[in-house]
């Protein structure tokens, strides 16, 4: 492990604002929330607890990266959602966006299928290493190009149990 970036008590206050933001544009719509695991399931599970108010949860499966560190650009869905969209108010729930190619992928996805509005909440932005524009409509933070671990983000799938999120130092 490298050093901590992100600590457990900055998330918990991220993710307060980011409630209260998402409560007020939100309060008096039906909101889905859509996971997309396995990186977000940790995020989700905070984020969800810290809403004083009504909503569903669907999850979507993808895998864009071949267990390495970096993006292989092709997006698998490895499971879709349970629910139909069209004309629901869906807020997608991302750990990090990276290259922006599994995001612009979803987001184009998701689109198609009509819903009344799409936007993206996402814990982390990894803006140097973008090769396709997203726009974050909900971000918690900022952070450098080094490839990190924990809070649900991991490396062949281990670390993602780590409360607070680092760097990876192999
Ligand atoms: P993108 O398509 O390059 O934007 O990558 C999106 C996905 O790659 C994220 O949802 C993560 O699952 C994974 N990812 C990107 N950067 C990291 C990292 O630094 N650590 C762990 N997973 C990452
Ligand atoms: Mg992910």
């Amino acid at each position: 492990m490298g050093r901590i970036l992100v600590t457990e008590e900055d998330i918990a206050g991220a993710i307060e604002e980011l409630a209260g933001a998402i409560t007020r544009d939100y309060l008096h719509k039906r909101l889905l929330l859509v996971g997309v695991l396995k990186g977000s399931f940790i995020f989700l599970a905070d984020l969800m607890r810290a809403l004083p108010m009504e909503f569903e949860v669907d999850f979507l499966a993808v895998s864009s990266y071949g267990g390495g560190t970096t993006s292989s650009g092709t997006v698998r869905i490895l499971k879709d959602l349970d629910t139909n969209i069209q004309d629901r108010h869906v807020l997608l729930v991302e750990d990090i966006v990276d290259s922006g190619l599994t995001l612009s992928y979803l987001m184009r996805m998701l689109k198609a299928r009509r819903p009344a509005s799409l936007r993206l909440c996402s814990l982390l932005d990894k803006p140097a290493s973008r090769k396709k524009e997203v726009s974050i409509d909900y971000l918690g933070f900022t952070v450098p190009s080094e490839f990190l671990v924990g809070y649900g983000l991991d490396l062949q799938e281990k670390y993602r149990g780590l409360p607070y999120i680092a760097t990876w130092q192999g």
